[in-house]
């Protein structure tokens, strides 16, 4: 039998960088090897018992809407219960034709490059950023044009400056806090700064807010969209604070660009699963967050202390890395004589996984940083991890 060759069928835009990488994330690590690769959360924090029972109900007494196909926008009930929730985390409650409900947080930047993105355009992401993000802009040919960080986050003098010179882009994408990969957060006077710049230019900001409510401690400050409403899509997701089993989050911003991703919505998956839909309604509104989020924080943070401790005692001189107040993720900045894609196979075989640093920047800059994170080893793991990693790092 003859075996077909697709090889010239592809279209050239699923030819981005960064596919293997994420690919790799995903599948996990071989026995043996402790990873501090994917921001999966942690197992512990999923609520069993009473989805258990909010799945039963549903089955049970709310089949006929539970497990239909659900309006393109999401169940009416669930857009009223999300808006409310805004209005109770933001201090501001979003109108219902400026909120849809989202397959999760990457649906929502893939609509927004579906619908606003011709090829070529100029959007502005953040210097590194999130892998699968590049890698959308990558397949809706954006020309994605990098804006450095400090250890406060995204540089808005630098983006005023690109701005005042012309620059145009489409959005600018940005992760306020606990960015990944960085785990750096934008303090509360940048944040008026980079409204201020985008409003002044005319610029939509695509605000990733995917950690936000794991900070550490439970603080938290004013989202971009709470402060801008008219200029900001917040896209939200129920991966990291419910479980990502259930693919669900949320887009609200100016209702005529929420309405373009609604239809956009209509091209991928037509509507996000109404079970997964009706079970974080329930879960809301029976108070669920506010007695399972605590619980999730202190875990984190604890992670982190165990992680930040282990860094302290056994990474050579010369290793930095950030100090994230929330999330899943600490970046390191090893020695420039370190290729951290290099250093992978060695690190494997010492039973340690990391994400290398090249593939969150545009261009693969950043050959000596890469990615650890705290969420999902057990803080004994995190120390040996730690250890199998400072020794292949030294060597
Ligand atoms: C910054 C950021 N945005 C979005 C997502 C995607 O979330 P979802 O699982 O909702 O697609 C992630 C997941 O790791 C993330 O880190």
């Amino acid at each position: 039998m003859s075996v077909a060759d697709f090889s010239n069928t592809f279209a050239r835009r699923t030819h981005v960088a960064g596919g293997s990488e994420l690919a790799t994330i995903l599948a996990g690590s071989p026995p043996g090897v402790l990873s501090m690769t994917g921001g999966f959360p942690n197992p512990k924090t999923f609520p069993t018992g009473e989805l258990d029972e909010i799945a039963g109900r549903l089955l049970r007494e709310d089949s006929a809407v539970a497990m239909q196909y659900t309006p393109c926008e999401g169940l009416p009930s669930v857009r009223e219960y999300l808006a409310e929730r805004q209005g109770q985390l933001q201090g501001r409650r979003p109108e219902i034709a400026e909120l849809i409900v989202t397959s999760g947080g990457m649906e929502c930047i893939t609509l927004m490059c579906q619908a606003l993105v011709d090829p070529g355009d100029p959007v502005v992401v953040e210097s590194p950023t999130y892998l699968a993000a590049l890698m959308a802009l990558g397949r809706a040919q954006a020309d994605a044009t990098p804006i450095a960080m400090d250890e406060n986050g995204l540089r808005v003098d630098e983006l005023e400056a690109r701005l005042s010179e012309g620059l145009r882009p489409k959005f600018v994408y940005t992760i306020p806090e606990y960015q990944n990969p960085t785990g750096r957060t934008l303090p509360l006077e940048r944040r008026r700064a980079l409204v201020e710049v985008c409003r002044e230019h005319g610029v939509l900001i695509l605000e990733d807010v995917a950690y936000r409510e794991l900070s550490f401690d439970g603080s938290s400050l004013p989202t971009l969209w709470s402060m801008a409403p008219e200029i900001v899509l917040q896209a939200g997701t129920f991966s990291k604070s419910f479980f990502p089993g259930v693919r669900l989050g949320w887009a609200v911003g100016p209702p005529e660009v929420v309405a373009e991703l609604a239809a956009a919505k209509q091209n991928t998956d037509q509507c996000a699963g109404g079970l997964g839909q009706r079970m974080v309604e329930e879960y809301g509104r029976g108070g669920g967050f506010e007695r399972h989020l605590p619980a999730a924080r202190a875990l984190y943070a604890s992670h982190w202390a165990a992680l930040s401790a282990a860094l302290e005692r056994h990474m050579p001189e010369g290793v930095e890395w950030t100090q994230p107040v929330g999330g899943f993720l600490t970046w390191l900045t090893l020695p420039e004589a370190i290729d951290t894609m290099a250093m992978r196979p060695d690190a494997l075989e010492a039973g340690v996984a990391y994400v290398p640093g090249p593939p969150f920047f545009v261009g693969g800059r950043g050959h000596n940083t890469m990615r650890l994170s705290f969420s999902h080893l057990t803080e004994p793991e995190l120390e040996t991890a730690v250890e199998r990693l400072a020794t292949v790092v030294g060597s």
